[in-house]
């Protein structure tokens, strides 16, 4: 089959030609989509209480920017204003937006970040900006004209509330219409602007942590797990003619427990699983309201399987299986298994789950992680 979503490449092609290097646009990507949601749906969801969602409004050139949490009446006073609404987390919400989302396995999901979906009417957009994303731009219904430039000078409006390049000199520009699709790399400058009154764009957005964050949360994550014996002691004390300074000997000494502190690449992988796989903080799961028992549950992942919630982040690695934050050190054969529930993020219907993968299956289904397939439909 004709690979569209990648204008025919390869996901191998695609990565080794594009990918973190240079922008591509893919005409009729996803063939006779129509989009998810209408505005009026988007609107709504941007008013859930669990959804993170941005107004920004453009008038005379000058961009506002207003956060969720939102009401109807947010949406029907703007005027001759251009604005346009940004949804967080959409593939949490729709599970159609988790099925988007899955077109782009051949990424690590570890480098997900989320689907956000944003509604302008005719004129509506963000501005000119950078993002330290990759970027898939999928057009839904109505038209958006993207115009991209690979400029180096990043310099930003000052004072702005959004982050808008001060001078940005347009080098490329397209019209993209329901299906199309535009890759950019991080920190390739963009802007897009809706062309009529119904312009919904889907974003993929890959994360690509700086390593500041990384490291002050491993830090984090270390703190919790590090083991120092020993408390400081100084028999030998010397009397000080400044007692006000710290000596060297307590220096030495402390600098020597100090260097008990020690990972090695097992901590940074059971770091980044825990890490990266921990929902945002305005996640929450919805655990069964009457759970069935074990064997209730037992029968009905023989007969359906179980599907991963739509908040759901798992990651694997050597043999622990990472969900929402917590990590499950398992057996070889446990790990192929749920290795395939995170991959896919479903198991299929299965005789024989070892007692340890439907131990665990079930702890996740009472956390709300997880359900079985038929139950997941009925949502
Ligand atoms: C949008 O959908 O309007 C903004 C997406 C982006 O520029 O990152
Ligand atoms: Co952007």
């Amino acid at each position: 089959m004709k690979n569209t979503l990648l204008g025919g490449l390869t996901p191998q092609q695609f990565l080794r030609g594009y990918w973190q290097k240079k922008p591509l646009l893919i005409r009729q990507a996803v063939p006779g989509f129509k989009g998810l949601l209408n505005p009026q749906q988007l609107i709504e969801l941007a008013c859930d209480e669990n959804v993170q969602a941005r107004i920004v409004t453009q008038q005379r050139g000058k961009f506002t920017l207003q956060h969720s949490p939102f009401t109807a009446n947010d949406f029907q006073h703007f005027g001759k204003a251009k604005w346009s609404v940004l949804v967080q987390g959409v593939n949490h919400f729709l599970q159609t937006g988790t099925d988007i989302v899955k077109l782009f396995n051949f990424i690590p999901h570890a480098r997900l970040d989320d689907l956000m979906v944003s509604y302008a009417p005719k004129g509506g957009g963000v501005g000119p900006h950078f993002d330290a994303y990759d970027v898939f731009l999928l057009q839904g219904t109505g038209h958006r004209r993207w115009q991209i430039s690979t400029q180096k000078d990043q310099t930003l409006i000052e004072g702005a509330p959004l982050r808008v390049l001060k001078d940005f000199r347009v080098e490329q520009e397209w019209v993209l219409e329901a299906g199309d699709m535009l890759y950019l790399p991080p920190h390739c400058a963009h802007n897009g602007i809706a062309e009529d009154d119904n312009c919904m764009t889907y974003s993929i957005g890959f994360r690509t942590p700086a390593y500041q964050e990384l490291a002050e949360q491993f830090l984090v994550y270390l703190q919790d797990r590090i083991c120092v014996n020993g408390m400081y002691a100084d028999p030998d004390l010397k009397l000080q003619k400044h007692p006000s300074e710290i000596g060297p000997d307590m220096l030495q000494q402390v600098a020597q427990a100090i260097r008990q502190v020690r990972w090695d690449d097992e901590d940074v992988a059971n770091f980044l699983g825990c890490y990266l796989s921990d929902p945002k903080p305005h996640i929450f799961f919805d655990t069964p309201a009457r759970p069935m028992s074990e064997a209730k549950f037992a029968q009905a992942l023989r007969k359906s399987g179980v599907v991963l919630d739509k908040k759901t982040q798992m990651q694997c690695f050597g043999s622990t299986v990472f969900i929402n934050g917590e990590d499950h050190p398992l057996s070889k054969a446990a790990y192929r298994t749920l290795r395939e529930l995170a991959d896919t993020r479903a198991l299929p219907a299965t005789d024989k789950p070892t007692q340890a993968v439907l131990a665990l299956l079930y702890e996740w289904y009472l956390d709300g992680y997880l359900a079985p397939a038929t139950a997941a439909k009925q949502r």
